[in-house]
């Protein structure tokens, strides 16, 4: 059996350095709007708990917490792991149960807190999501992955740096309207290029940033849909791809080919194509992995990528939105909860709830959501369709 599946709910936190709140505070949070729409514990049936990295808070077997937190310590419930891809990876799980007949309502709950530690433990910590014997020992960080595939991708194409601060600048445009985000500031051209080197060629304003929050989303059986919302977002299509764990191994590093594979998976399964997609919400761990993205899923040819940002397309007004409500870069990079937030923002746009028309995306009949862990080793890309 396998019975369509619909995204009915969301809730989202504020995203930041949230030394106010607890790990369970953060989840009620995100939970409380989906409990305020009438989705109460009663309602769901199981839940699966998404968070990246238990060594940031020390707290083992998190996901009874999670659940503890916010009334469903009764309930079934599972973790997911897949680094920074486990939001979408706990999404892909849920639908599999949903779509299978195992439960009817399952809620999705992804949280982090980054903060509890320094910058630098919160790095090192990252870190060994690389080989611990290959690339872990000699300095290999996340933004050394990326700086990396930049240095690659600005020899290979003749990309100026600049490109990549437009980037950056589109984000904190769009986050500095979100209310959720975490650093929600508008940066000039000129600062976001001229900022301090973090691992050259990236600077401060090409990294993502380390965030505290939480997301929810509640997937629903085709048979129960009209009971909780008469706006519906349909999972059209869903597909997860790999890459070879060092990236040393990849055939090139100005593309990510589990994003490629996930993603050509994604679109036959929805029967879509990338000109079909009305906005996207992308993982800009780093300014690179945008321009990267932008050309995986499609939307650009290679190293064509940087004419999209150039001419503005990829703003809420442009040919395909991307991360309209500030990215990882502006809204933040909670990592168990990114994946969950960017299809709440999906709804949310879809369903015209954007807090200010200034980051409205028009009319989405189509959203897709990319969320890539580690350098790519795991990416889920999922095409959402309105529903009404
Ligand atoms: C770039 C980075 C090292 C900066 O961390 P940091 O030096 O500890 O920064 P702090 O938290 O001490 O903040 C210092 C200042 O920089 C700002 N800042 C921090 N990170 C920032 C970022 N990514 N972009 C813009 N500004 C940032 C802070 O707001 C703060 O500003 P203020 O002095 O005006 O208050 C950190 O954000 C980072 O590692 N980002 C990448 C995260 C990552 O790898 N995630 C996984 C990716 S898949």
């Amino acid at each position: 059996m396998t019975r369509r599946v619909a995204v009915v709910a969301g809730g989202h936190s504020k995203f930041g350095k949230r030394y106010d709140a607890t790990m369970r505070e953060l989840c009620a949070e995100a939970y409380k709007p989906v409990y305020d729409a009438g989705i109460t514990q009663d309602r769901i049936d199981a839940t699966v708990l998404s968070y990246a990295a238990s060594q940031f808070t020390g707290q083992g077997a998190g996901s009874a917490l999670m659940a503890d937190s916010i009334g469903l310590q009764e309930k079934p419930h599972l973790r997911v792991e897949s680094a920074c891809a486990t939001g979408t990876a706990s999404i892909r799980a849920a639908y599999g149960m949903v779509a299978s007949g195992l439960y009817d309502v399952m809620l999705v709950l992804g949280v982090e807190q980054m903060n509890r530690v320094s910058s630098a433990t919160a790095t090192e910590y990252m870190s060994r999501a690389g080989d611990m014997r290959w690339e872990y020992p000699y300095g290999i960080s996340f933004p050394a992955f990326y700086a990396l595939m930049a240095s690659r991708y600005m020899a290979e194409y003749n990309l100026p740096h600049d490109v990549l601060s437009m980037i950056s600048v589109k984000s904190h445009h769009y986050g500095a309207q979100n209310p959720k985000a975490h650093l929600p500031k508008e940066v000039s051209f000129e600062e976001a290029n001229n900022a301090v080197p973090i691992c050259r060629p990236l600077n401060l304003y090409d990294c993502s940033l380390i965030t505290d929050g939480a997301a929810a989303v509640v997937l629903v059986a085709e048979p129960r849909v009209k009971e909780f919302t008469d706006q519906p977002m349909w999972i059209k299509g869903m597909g997860a791809g790999a890459s070879e764990m060092m990236i040393q191994d990849r055939p090139s590093l100005t593309s990510i080919p589990g994003a490629k594979r996930a993603a050509k998976a994604a679109y036959k399964m929805a029967g879509l194509q990338p000109k079909d997609i009305n906005m996207a919400e992308v993982h800009d761990c780093f300014s690179i992995a945008e321009l990267i993205a932008y050309e995986d899923l499609g939307f650009a040819e290679p190293g064509k990528g940087r004419q999209l940002i150039e001419n503005k397309e990829v703003y809420h007004t442009g040919r395909i939105p991307v991360n309209c409500d500030g990215g990882l870069k502006s809204k933040g990079h909670p990592l168990g909860a990114t994946g969950v937030s960017m299809t709440y923002e999906v709804l949310s746009q879809m369903r015209k709830k954007a807090e200010k028309p200034t980051r409205q995306i028009k009319d989405v009949k189509y959203g897709l959501v990319h969320n890539v862990g580690q350098s790519g080793q795991f990416v889920n890309v999922i095409i959402y369709e309105r529903g009404w």
